[in-house]
């Protein structure tokens, strides 16, 4: 589906409610299933990847009913050897952490996923299971992942990128493995399977940078998800772009493993708050408003604050077109690994906007501010975070433009254009 962003609305307005968070819905189905007994999770995502989590889960035997936002899983806390080949569709989360889990069972296995997920480098779970004693086959270590069940010992593993699917992998594969596993990261990335698996009962030892974690036995889960700050960044982008706006959004995840975008903004001169800040089941959340704010000026952004804001880096480009003066981006290289080559894409897509921006070996230089003139087609490369940036950026482009597939969207936020249109 090709669509073309509106240009007739006069402002952005309002206040929405933003949707489940992705990534605390991958780790919530997957171990709630885990678990025996009935877990209940509210608010869980309708996006396509924590669906494709939802699948995998199926096929491995647990009885699974979403019915307006709410999951049910029955489980006996045991997967079964599945019937056919696992499809964790566009979802990387999916493939990684049920990899860690998968290589435990006494069944063999084959995760697959679409043409995108299967040229993701899968050598950075593959290296730490290996060592757990885990049996993967793969091809130069991408999917489809051929997974041999067997018995898995603990290691003491120090991570060498920052990775919280890296890191997720590990430690449920140290659920099943005899002794204790220890991970250690360098920079912290996003909590939440730490967070849910101390909140299910599981035998963790969280110091520092190091996560301890022993053979467990889950308790069922009874939790609410609170909205996604990732999908909420495009709206904090064009409130603070579009001229005269005010948006308010609600029930947004404010876990600071995920608020780098926030720190940014501030830092930028945005005009942002923080209002009724509360914790759900563990995870800090509130609601944000923001303003347009005329006077953005340019930032540097790298080391400990990009695992923090990795997944919004493309609209934060965008958010930089917008600054007085000179973004500076590094230590992104992994943003080459996601669903598409995210340097390349954003700054060969945002280049034809009219945006003065050049891509660097670990990130991009964006000189501002810049008028985006528009007037073209762009290309969102099977990503859904391109997809959503261009949209934002094509919100203040002097002319149309048309975004191919836009349906990709759908890969973590389907309920983006209509919010959207609710607050012109
Ligand atoms: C995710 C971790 C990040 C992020 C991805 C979701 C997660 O990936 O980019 O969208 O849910 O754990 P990496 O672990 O590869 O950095």
């Amino acid at each position: 589906m090709d669509i073309i962003v509106k240009k007739n609305f006069k402002h952005l307005s309002g206040e929405i409610e933003i949707p489940s968070d992705k990534s605390i819905s991958h780790r919530a189905v997957i171990l709630a299933s885990l678990a025996k007994g009935k877990s209940v999770i509210k608010n869980f995502s309708s996006a396509k990847d924590p669906l494709s989590s939802v699948g995998v889960c199926k096929n491995l035997g647990v009885d699974i009913e979403l019915n307006d936002n709410t999951l049910t899983v029955n489980s006996n806390g045991t997967f079964i050897k599945p019937e056919a080949d696992l499809y964790c569709g566009n979802s990387g989360t999916t493939m990684r952490l049920m990899s860690g889990i998968l290589a435990g069972q006494d069944f063999s296995s084959v995760l697959k996923g679409d043409a995108s997920l299967s040229k993701r480098p899968m050598k950075r779970i593959i290296t730490p299971l290996s060592l757990m004693g885990a049996k993967i086959s793969s091809e130069n270590n991408h999917a489809p992942l051929e997974i041999e069940g067997t018995s898995l010992h603990g290691i003491n593993y120090a991570l060498p990128i920052a990775s919280a699917q890296v890191k997720s992998c590990i430690l449920l594969a140290g659920l099943f493995a005899h002794g204790e596993t220890i991970c250690t990261e360098k920079t912290p990335s996003r909590n939440h399977t730490e967070i849910m698996l101390q909140s299910m009962g599981a035998d963790i030892v969280i110091h520092n940078n190091s996560i301890k974690i022993k053979k467990s036995t889950l308790e069922p889960l009874h939790t609410e998800i609170c909205g996604d700050i990732s999908s909420t960044a495009y709206f904090l982008v064009a409130g603070l772009i579009v001229p005269n706006s005010k948006i308010t959004i609600k029930n947004v995840g404010l876990n600071p493993t995920r608020t780098g975008i926030i720190d940014v903004i501030k830092q930028m001169n945005g005009d942002i708050k923080i209002l009724n800040k509360r914790e759900l089941n563990s995870e800090p959340a509130g609601d944000i408003e923001v303003c347009y704010s005329p006077e953005l000026k340019g930032i540097e952004i790298n080391g400990e604050i990009i695992p923090r804001l990795i997944d919004e880096i493309p609209v934060i480009a965008v958010l930089a077109t917008q600054c007085n003066g000179c973004t500076i981006i590094k230590d992104a290289q992994d943003l080459r690994s996601k669903e598409s080559d995210r340097i390349k894409t954003i700054v060969t897509e945002l280049k034809k906007l009219g945006a003065n921006i050049q891509e660097t070996p670990d990130g991009m230089i964006i000189q501002g501010k810049t008028e985006l003139y528009g007037d073209c087609e762009v290309e969102c490369y099977s990503d859904h975070r391109l997809a959503m940036s261009l949209y934002t950026a094509g919100l203040i482009c002097k002319k149309e433009i048309l975004i191919k597939n836009f349906e990709w969207v759908n890969i973590s936020f389907p309920e983006f254009w209509g919010l959207f249109n609710k607050l012109m």
